[in-house]
């Protein structure tokens, strides 16, 4: 990029212009607490080189500074808690709840039978219905989810994975007896089956076949879903399994890089798919390298996507984002201390240019969220927005020598780690290999000994300890909920013409044989209250099931 410094503030002003016509800024001026001026963006007095080559500007290529050129003076990040658990009654009054409160974006918690395409009545689902997410069976379940909640109003994440293609097959469903048209549903599945072998588990189908409905939904939204993203590429739950910030964003940029791979040798064009693709970054403790890690990961992303893989879309460029606060970080011991180790956290990936939050609640190392505690939570990000001024102008860390100095190291060091994963043969191969996985291990051993060693102290935990900890108020799950879950998927059963369910069943066994996409199939399935169980056993008997290193 050897643009003139002056060609790029000529851009950036231009662009500026064009941003604040649909996102105009969110105050006429803006001035600290002292009535001092806030500028939207500072920059050296002059336009040195390195400023130039590798900050540059906000919104413009390598978007070290942030992927909009006004960011959160125009829009605050998107506060998008995750919830759920229980029926889908339950879930859907939380979710009210949480919009009710403020909260700008859905994001779906689903229980593991769900997350792993059994049927709550499955044997292999006993005694996990509804713990740590909401249970779907049906589209009945789904519709009850949205229950009075507009989706041409709100965009919903789901995290979900091997079973993608279902929960987005019920959600176009759920939406269609809204009226809302496939075209104007906005959202994110997570659909990022990588990570799963790597880290957190809820696969199901071996790494090709799980590549092949990965790319077969790009292709799906790309032709009908084009608010939709298609993807959620994940360094969060590398992260909690033990990963260093550095191997977050390396793991996370080979797994994407896998992705677009695989989308292109399905014959898909980059700049269709890339701008729909997305990332989910974790936020750990240590402020400055987290802040870094995240300017750092968007940089390395610009430059692959138009370097490596020649997209000219600016937006197939930009890494676009959603944050959560460190799941593995919060204390059963006195768990309000979490609350300050989510603020901080939350702070970091503001800093970071997240374009998503979600920020954890102070009980969650005890026990799903309890309402109050989920209040808290999401008041965090509303004093962060609000209250601390940190929104107002535009990448504030930019220039501080240890910041870019971090943002360059952490780029440095995840570009080593590529290189190596490369010489594997990609990302594919490396999670065959179990090479993500060792490294990984080997992080998370080293952690846990420096704890014991109380080189790294936890507050609380190994340092600052309280003789008495008195447990909080805590959610339980209604133990009743999976008979009645069991039940009411039964009814469903019985309710819904079994002849056009299995016919369309046989249709996609016969699509999962030959190379037939499999999506539209899939939509016609949930409509006739196929269920998640059923769709994915049809899945399974096609492609098997994996079990990874
Ligand atoms: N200037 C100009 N335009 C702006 C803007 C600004 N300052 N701010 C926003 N916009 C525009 C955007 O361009 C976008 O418009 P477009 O779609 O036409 O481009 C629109 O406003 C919405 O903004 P974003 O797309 O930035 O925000 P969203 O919140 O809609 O999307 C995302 C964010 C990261 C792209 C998306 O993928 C997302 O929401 N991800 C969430 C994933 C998530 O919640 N995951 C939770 C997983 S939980 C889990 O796995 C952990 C568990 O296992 C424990």
């Amino acid at each position: 990029m050897n643009e003139s410094y002056n060609d790029q503030k000529r851009k950036w002003d231009e662009d500026v212009e064009k941003t604040i016509q649909r996102f105009p800024e969110r105050k006429e001026s803006f001035t600290t607490s002292s009535g001092i001026p806030v500028k939207r963006l500072y920059e050296p007095d002059h336009g040195d080189v390195k400023y130039i080559n590798e900050i540059g500007f906000p919104g413009t290529y390598p978007y070290t500074r942030g992927i909009q050129p006004t960011m959160y003076r125009s829009r605050h990040w998107t506060m998008r808690q995750y919830a759920g658990f229980g029926s889908a009654k339950e879930t859907n009054e939380r979710f009210k709840y949480l919009l009710q409160q403020g909260q700008t974006g859905l994001s779906v918690a689903f229980d593991l039978p769900t997350q792993i395409g059994y049927d709550s009545d499955d044997p292999m689902a006993e005694g996990e219905v509804g713990k740590v997410g909401v249970a779907i069976d049906t589209l009945e379940d789904m519709e009850q989810l949205f229950d009075q909640i507009p989706l041409d109003q709100v965009s919903t994440s789901m995290t979900i994975n091997a079973p993608a293609s279902i929960l987005l097959a019920m959600y176009i469903a759920v939406g269609e007896k809204q009226g809302v048209a496939k075209e104007k549903l906005t959202g994110t599945i997570q659909n990022d089956i990588l990570k799963e072998y790597i880290a957190r588990g809820t696969y199901i189908f071996p790494p090709e076949s799980s590549m092949r409905i990965i790319t077969d939904i790009f292709s799906y939204c790309q032709e009908n879903l084009p608010k939709f993203n298609t993807i959620s590429i994940s360094g969060y739950h590398i992260r909690e399994a033990g990963a260093t910030a550095v191997q977050e964003v390396a793991f996370t940029i080979a797994n994407g890089m896998a992705y677009v791979d695989a989308a292109i040798e399905a014959g898909l064009e980059v700049d269709q798919f890339a701008p729909r693709l997305a990332f989910f970054f974790n936020a750990h403790n240590q402020f400055f390298e987290e802040a870094a890690k995240y300017r750092a990961a968007r940089r390395m992303w610009a430059k692959i996507m138009k370097e490596k893989y020649k997209a000219e879309n600016p937006k197939s460029w930009k890494m676009r984002f959603h944050t959560q606060t460190g799941g593995s970080t919060l204390t059963a011991q006195q768990p309000d201390n979490n609350i300050v180790r989510v603020t901080v956290q939350a702070l970091a990936a503001i800093l970071g240019g997240t374009q998503s939050l979600h920020t954890n609640s102070r009980d969650e190392a005890l026990a799903l969220p309890t309402e109050d505690s989920a209040r808290i939570a999401l008041r965090t990000q509303q004093i962060l927005a609000h209250e601390s001024g940190v929104s107002e102008t535009v990448d504030p860390l930019a220039g501080s020598y240890y910041v870019e100095s971090l943002t360059d190291e952490i780029e440095q060091q995840a570009n080593e780690y590529l290189d190596k994963i490369n010489d594997l043969g990609g990302a594919v191969k490396a999670v065959e290999a179990g090479f993500m996985q060792r490294e990984i291990h080997q992080t998370a051993y080293d952690t846990q000994k420096d704890i014991e060693k109380k080189e790294e102290i936890i507050v609380g935990v190994n340092e600052f300890t309280i003789d008495e900890e008195v447990e909080p108020e805590l959610l339980r799950v209604d133990e009743e909920l999976e008979n009645n879950q069991i039940a009411s998927t039964r009814q469903a059963r019985e309710t819904r013409d079994q002849e056009r369910v299995s016919a369309v069943l046989r249709e996609l066994k016969q699509a999962a044989v030959t190379n037939e996409k499999l999506m539209p199939i899939i939509v016609k399935a949930v409509k006739e209250y196929a269920t998640v169980g059923e769709i994915a056993n049809v899945l399974r008997e096609e492609f098997g099931e994996y079990t990874a290193m």
